[in-house]
């Protein structure tokens, strides 16, 4: 097995005097998705704030291509090479569907997108029209492009399939494994485990802020999974 891209050791973190994570610790290597699982409420979101550097750790450690970003603030993360789409505030309402998309750019290299909007035409229809204006499932598709379209080597998407059709969802795992084909590593947090079938190597799953189940996807019975993924 290839060294890890993402690696992070006894992660403890929560909000205020309450620990949500209770020393948590997984990775993820080059080309390879690692799916996140668990009940409503577990800290599977709070797990990719703290990757993220959103949440303070209080105490582990996260590594990226085996540096410490400890002091690496979340704002300065994408150009070490981490792109992040959360669960929720996925995109800025106000702005266009383009300046969403080009906001955070210097260039318009308009190949950078070409894949997802040749998947998603109805957003490209819709280049000029308020990002408040779009379906929920449709902001979370803009949010996924954008990301997508970033090439970073590590993407954490937060349920990224949150309110989007199915035909849409199959079309989003094929955009994950041509990443992945290329080298690209995500960590993805889903509820909908056909999705997550479709991209994930490898499996984490959490409960009461510890690992409840971790190992190669493709090892663990899908009766399993559901088992820890149960509302
Ligand atoms: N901003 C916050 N302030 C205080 N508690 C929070 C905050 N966000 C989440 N929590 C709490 O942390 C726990 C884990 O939440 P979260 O990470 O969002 O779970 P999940 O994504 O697995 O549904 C929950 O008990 C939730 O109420
Ligand atoms: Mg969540």
């Amino acid at each position: 097995m290839s060294a890890r891209l993402l690696e992070f050791t006894d992660v403890v973190c929560g909000y205020g005097d309450t620990m949500v994570l209770r020393g948590l610790s997984g990775g993820v290597a080059p080309g390879r998705v690692l799916g996140v699982l668990g009940r409503n409420g577990v800290g599977k979101t709070t797990l990719m704030r703290a990757l993220t550097g959103f949440l303070p750790l209080r105490s582990g450690r996260v590594l990226l291509s085996g540096s410490d970003l400890a002091r690496v603030p979340p704002q300065e993360r994408l150009a070490a090479g981490m792109a992040y789409a959360p669960q929720e505030d996925v995109v800025f309402g106000d702005l266009s569907v383009g300046e969403n998309l080009w906001l955070h750019l210097r260039s318009r290299d308009s190949t950078r997108y070409a894949a997802c909007l040749e998947a998603f035409p109805r957003l490209a229809e819709r280049m000029q029209q308020r990002a408040g204006s779009l379906s929920g499932g449709e902001r979370k598709l803009l949010s996924f492009t954008r990301t997508i379209g970033l090439g970073a080597g590590l993407s954490i998407l937060d349920e990224p399939t949150e309110g989007v059709q199915p035909e849409n969802i199959e079309r989003m795992a094929v955009l994950v494994r041509a990443r992945k084909a290329s080298g690209a590593a995500f960590v993805i947090v889903e509820q909908n485990l056909e999705f997550l079938l479709a991209v994930a190597d490898d499996i984490l799953a959490i409960d009461h802020g510890e690992c409840s189940l971790s190992g190669v996807a493709a090892d663990l019975p899908r009766e399993t999974l559901e088992q820890h993924m149960v509302v």
